[in-house]
């Protein structure tokens, strides 16, 4: 299918207990997306052979392991991260602003060598519903909205949030990269996730990047359900700018 201009990305998120089978689905998905993520389960057990593997098929990859960590140590994966050709990873907007700062630097350090990736900040994640974040008392969207806030200050490329959250993000920090998980097609279970839009609702919101599981993973033909996904982000109008700039 070709990208009408504008279009966010569809990545599918490769949460899958067996290297193999992982690399089974990706091969399955070639020309139907560009980009593959890679979680805490498979990075655990394919490391960076599987990103490899994954950049061989043509990919794109977007390592989710949300780091959190002192700035230190997090500047460190980073630069591992890079080193083995990530495209775009995550890290907790909660680690704060020196943590963020560090991961920026470890990033542009290493730039000019290998490929830089771009990094976005985790606000609150999408399986969270109102009251159960422990210790915040504001809304999630509200709060999602103050880290989104903090993460352009800082200079991160993009963040992590609910499709619920694009437009406010967008209207105050217009440059900042929206990518959203919690993406139920209709009538799909939402699962364990809280905060969910349909593919075409995000796509109308402005987000940049929709990640989808389950919906995929677990369809009879993912090659089939991840084609509807993009056909349905086809038909739906893209904002203009600034909500949608990209
Ligand atoms: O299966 P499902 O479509 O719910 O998968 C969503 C993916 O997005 C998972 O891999 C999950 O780790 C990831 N994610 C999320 N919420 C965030 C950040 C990442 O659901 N805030």
């Amino acid at each position: 299918m070709t990208r009408r201009n504008g279009m966010p990305q569809l990545i599918v998120a490769l949460d899958v207990p067996d290297r193999e089978k992982a690399l089974g689905i990706a091969r399955e998905l070639r020309g139907v997306l560009d980009w593959c993520k890679v979680g805490m389960e498979l990075f655990t057990l394919g490391g960076p052979l599987l990103v490899e593997r994954l950049k061989e098929q043509g990919f794109h990859v977007f390592l989710d392991l949300k780091f959190y960590d002192i700035p230190h140590t997090v500047a460190r994966a980073v630069a591992a991260a890079a080193s083995i050709g990530v495209d775009l990873l995550t890290l907790h907007c909660q680690g704060g602003e020196r943590m963020c700062r560090a991961a920026l630097e470890a990033r542009d350090a290493v730039a000019a060598a290998s490929s830089a990736p771009r990094l976005f900040g985790v606000t609150v994640l999408t399986s969270f519903g109102p009251g159960e974040m422990p210790g915040i008392t504001a809304a999630p969207g509200i709060f999602a909205h103050e880290l989104a806030s903090a993460a352009a200050a800082w200079g991160l490329d993009g963040v992590v949030c609910s499709g619920r959250e694009v437009r406010a993000i967008k209207a105050s920090a217009p440059a900042l990269r929206c990518l959203c998980p919690g993406i139920r097609p209709d009538g799909a279970e939402a699962g364990d996730q809280r905060r969910t839009m349909t593919p075409a609702e995000a796509v109308r919101a402005g987000a940049d990047y929709l990640v989808v599981g389950r919906p995929i993973l677990q369809a009879d033909a993912p090659a089939r359900a991840a084609a509807a996904i993009l056909e349905e982000m086809q038909a739906a109008p893209v904002p203009s700018s600034p909500a949608g700039m990209r």
